[in-house]
């Protein structure tokens, strides 16, 4: 017969088995368990509710530090990948995550939060492109040959001559060119191109090789900068949640003219004290040269377009330090969005 003694020694046995084994959910399975169990029948009446609610403490007590267990290896897992090693041995030593402790990318979310955002104000939203070419990098958006603004846009390329896009403003030719219609028909043109960009930067807290952003193109008769400062205070505000100082400056781009930077005053909320500023996007009214390198004729028609990066958005909504963090894989920062 089992006694409340006998429970005490295997609870320790068992936890001491959890805190060392690999695989900690074996430990529910341990016929010293099951025998705890069988018991129970044998146990005199009077004491049977004590040994069972002490049994059902030790599986409670088992389970907590399963998961807890399984946590840790996981992380340890995921410090102590041996990169050089062929990739089967990395798979048999890696404890997987399992499914169901998996959860969205924080990008991913915030993603389509901006995503929906402009689709409720009457935006249509695309994925950008990965892979480009000089044209809708630099040509078509009136950057002219050898021009040094060029060089501020320093990304990766192949040998046959395709760019890893270094901004979504890339989209804006493709845009442009598959909204005329729509436009010469008494329509506007409204889309936000959202995705993957890449330049070939010095990594620090923030600057990242591969980065998101989110593009704007509006165009209709009489598009003005008061309506482009209205769309993206609108935005900004509905994104954090709140009444927002904004503030612009001038800028240079080639694609824009006149072109802007975009300025939130870093809310008390999030951190900021009054006066703080933070840049937040590029923009500005789409270049003539810009139109008509869609065929759109920049005498009866007018644009605005803005592009900014989605992490510097995410960052300051969650107090985020450091950018490297969104392509680290590194589950103790993705589980603090799970
Ligand atoms: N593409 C620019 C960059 O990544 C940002 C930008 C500026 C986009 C002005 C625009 C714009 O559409 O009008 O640096």
């Amino acid at each position: 017969m089992s006694t409340m003694q006998d429970i005490e020694e295997i609870e320790k046995k068992l936890l001491s088995r959890v805190s060392t084994t690999n695989t900690p959910r074996d430990v529910l399975r341990s016929p010293d368990l099951k025998q705890l169990y069988g018991a129970i029948k044998s146990i005199p009446n009077e004491q049977r509710s004590a040994y069972g609610k002490r049994i059902n403490d030790l599986k409670l007590s088992l389970e907590s530090s399963i998961s807890k267990r399984e946590a840790d290896l996981d992380n340890a897992a995921v410090e102590s990948i041996d990169v050089t090693a062929p990739w089967d041995i990395n798979s048999v030593q890696v404890n997987l995550l399992p499914t169901n402790l998996g959860s969205q990318h924080p990008l991913t979310v915030e993603i389509e939060n901006v995503a929906d955002i402009f689709t409720r104000m009457g935006f249509e939203a695309i994925e950008s492109r990965q892979i480009d070419d000089d044209y809708h990098m630099f040509g078509s958006l009136n950057f002219p040959e050898n021009h040094p603004a060029r060089d501020g846009y320093d990304t990766f390329r192949t040998e046959e001559g395709f760019i890893a896009p270094a901004h979504t403003s890339t989209m804006q030719n493709r845009i442009l060119k598959a909204g005329k219609a729509k436009l010469e028909s008494g329509g506007q043109i409204g889309v936000v191109a959202l995705g993957r960009c890449f330049r070939n930067e010095d990594l620090d807290a923030t600057h990242e090789h591969t980065f998101y952003q989110f593009e704007g193109v509006f165009v209709s008769k009489d598009a003005n900068l008061g309506q482009m400062l209205g769309t993206l205070r609108s935005f900004f505000e509905c994104y954090y949640g709140q009444r927002l100082k904004i503030k612009t400056q001038p800028a240079y781009f080639p694609f824009v003219e006149p072109g802007l930077e975009f300025a939130i005053e870093k809310p008390t909320t999030l951190g900021g004290k009054p006066g703080e500023w933070l840049e937040m996007l590029g923009c500005g009214m789409i270049h003539p040269n810009v139109l008509l390198a869609a065929g759109i004729d920049p005498k009866k028609y007018r644009g605005f377009a803005w592009g900014g990066g989605i992490e510097r958005l995410v960052m300051l909504k969650y107090g985020i330090e450091d950018i490297r963090y969104f392509e680290s894989g590194k589950l103790q920062f993705l589980r603090k969005f799970a």
